[in-house]
């Protein structure tokens, strides 16, 4: 089964716009979290990012008593992040780039080019129990890399194939990228988990990558959400992922 992860920084964005600073204020993620769970999100994802430009400090702590499937804290590898993550013990950290210098070409983190200090940053992640993810773009160096620093999972970065989905041209392309990249990091041992720009639509076809275990998906379902409930969206995207045939559980 393709489990859903869902990715409720956009309500906390939706709150900061009006209560920021204020230590509490609608909506709130951690209420989103428990509805997205409710309509059978398999996990709650939310990022911690060093300008805590969404989710604050106070948000991830509520979420870990909270959250009833696994929590997924993505976050910089920044040792300030990192010693939160420590504490907090989330059940996945996945890290993702928040400085362009750890940003590939396609937007993914650039392994290749951080070796040492992701394998020690997976290393004490793993010490206290946490499973770690990269978000790579599907580039065949950088889950190369990612076996190398022993991580659990990749995240594929499916940005450009959204966009080449919306777009018409390139389309195929980025799906065989994405196809390719899954193989390998399925060879090399990593679990393969999926996400950015991901909406009921462009899923359709997404479903076609082999070796699947989860997607990560936020900003369409609140879009979604504004309109028809939380979750309403929800239920509707599990019901376009139910037709994955290839998941590796
Ligand atoms: N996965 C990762 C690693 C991300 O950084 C994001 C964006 O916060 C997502 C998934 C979700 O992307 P979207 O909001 O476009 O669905």
């Amino acid at each position: 089964m393709l489990k859903l992860g869902v990715n409720i920084d956009h309500v906390a964005t939706l709150r900061e716009a009006r209560y920021r600073g204020r230590g509490a204020g609608e909506p709130d993620p951690v209420a989103a979290a428990r509805v997205a769970e409710q309509a059978g999100a398999h996990g709650i994802t939310a990022h911690l990012r060093e300008d805590r430009r969404h989710i604050q400090d106070r948000d991830i702590w509520q979420l870990k008593e909270a959250v009833q499937t696994r929590l997924n804290l993505e976050m910089a590898n920044a040792p300030e992040i990192v010693k939160i993550a420590c504490q907090l013990k989330p059940d996945i950290v996945c890290l993702v780039p928040e400085r362009r210098l750890e940003v590939t070409t396609e937007g993914g983190l650039d392994v290749a080019h951080h070796l040492y200090s992701l394998s020690e940053t997976r290393k004490h992640l793993n010490d206290v129990g946490i499973e770690v993810s990269l978000f790579v773009a599907p580039d065949a160096r950088q889950i190369e890399a990612s076996a190398q620093v022993g991580a659990q999972f990749v995240e594929l970065h499916t940005g450009a194939f959204a966009e080449r989905f919306d777009t018409g041209p390139g389309r195929a392309e980025e799906l065989a990228r994405l196809k390719q990249a899954a193989q390998q990091a399925h060879a090399a041992g990593l679990r393969v988990n999926a996400g950015h720009g991901l909406n009921n639509e462009n899923v359709r076809v997404l479903l076609g990558v082999p070796h699947l275990v989860e997607l990560n998906i936020g900003h369409s379902l609140m879009s979604r959400a504004i309109l028809s409930g939380l979750d309403a969206a929800v239920r509707e995207l599990l019901k376009v992922m139910a037709d994955y045939r290839d998941g590796a559980d």
